[in-house]
């Protein structure tokens, strides 16, 4: 009998084919983590994108032996009641890079030409001619950019960065890169970083120590000049810190992929702000892109559950492999 995998997003039929082979399939795109609660008793497999996987969901999930996240990110993988229960999770490093820096690009860009806020005074049929200066922008070229978390994305969004916007790249990691300083990639302290950078762009993973790591005081080392992108997890920045930075003029501009409620209340106050642009967690969300991460995602449970190998296992659950009490 083939084992049980539900899927609770939505995929593409030549993914589902490839799974199909392997598990009995139970596809749910529209289930809330409410309904996952009542349906995940004989699961085995489940294949999601950012579904909390706690001691609540586990508690009903006797049979649950692997998640699979369509997503680099696994903050919403609470890991240590997963290694208790004895629940692998995998996710996928790499095939997002490109996409994810793109969207950088994009909202760096907007933010600092005010591209989205220009937008919606032309759709009004406000723009006059008269008023030119007030559309005045920053230059993103030849600025210095300060990455905060320089992962495998941080170091794509820097190396496009010098080659395409000709600009002076800086950033703070726990571990220092040596093999970055050969790039002109150099590391700095936190607070040289923010002090020093005309562009902030934040892609550390939210752990226990990133939560809240952009605080008001962090804002207050900033640049009055200086445009801060969150791309990494809502809860990484207070996000009232923020609003009272942009409000006060503590920084230029801000625009934020990520917030600490997704989908973001509609009553946040940064929806407000002409120097605020914020997309709804699209880092990834091309076409081509999220067919590929769902495609990774479903090699990931066929190549760990059913042949037994390790591939994108996530490291605090590696150990589960090693100690084989998989
Ligand atoms: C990721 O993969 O972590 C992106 O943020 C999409 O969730």
């Amino acid at each position: 009998m083939k084992p049980k995998l539900l899927i609770i997003r939505e995929i593409e039929n030549h993914t589902m084919n490839i799974l199909a082979k392997h598990f009995e399939i139970d596809y749910r795109p529209d289930c809330s983590q409410e309904q996952l609660q009542n349906i995940i008793q004989d699961v085995q497999a489940l294949l999601t994108m950012g579904t909390s996987i706690n001691e609540k969901l586990i508690k009903n999930a006797p049979n649950l032996k692997i998640v699979s996240n369509i997503s680099v990110g696994y903050d919403n993988f609470d890991t240590d009641a997963m290694k208790k229960a004895g629940i692998l999770g995998t996710h996928t490093p790499y095939v997002l890079n490109d996409s994810v820096v793109d969207l950088t690009f994009g909202l760096m860009l907007s933010a600092a030409r005010r591209i989205s806020e220009l937008d919606s005074i032309v759709k009004k049929g406000l723009w006059t001619v008269k008023a030119d200066i007030n559309y005045y922008g920053l230059n993103v070229h030849h600025k210095k950019l300060g990455i905060i978390g320089m992962g495998r994305i941080g170091e794509d969004l820097a190396k496009r960065a010098k080659l395409g916007f000709l600009m002076d790249v800086s950033y703070y990691n726990r571990h220092k890169k040596p093999e970055l300083e050969e790039e002109n990639i150099t590391w700095k302290p936190l607070e040289q970083l923010l002090q020093d950078s005309d562009f902030i762009v934040m892609l550390t993973p939210l752990t226990e120590e990133t939560k809240n790591m952009i605080d008001a005081s962090r804002f207050k080392q900033m640049k009055n000049t200086a445009i801060f992108i969150n791309m990494s997890r809502g809860s990484t920045v207070d996000e009232n810190a923020l609003y009272n930075a942009l409000l006060n003029k503590e920084i230029y501009a801000a625009a934020s992929d990520v917030f600490v409620q997704e989908p973001v209340n509609s009553d946040n106050p940064l929806l407000q702000l002409d120097n605020f642009t914020a997309t709804p967690h699209i880092g990834s969300a091309s076409h081509e892109t999220r067919n590929d991460m769902a495609q990774l995602a479903a090699e990931n449970l066929i190549e760990v559950f059913i042949n037994g190998k390790q591939q994108n296992i996530v490291p605090e659950l590696q150990l589960l492999v090693e100690k084989n009490t998989f």
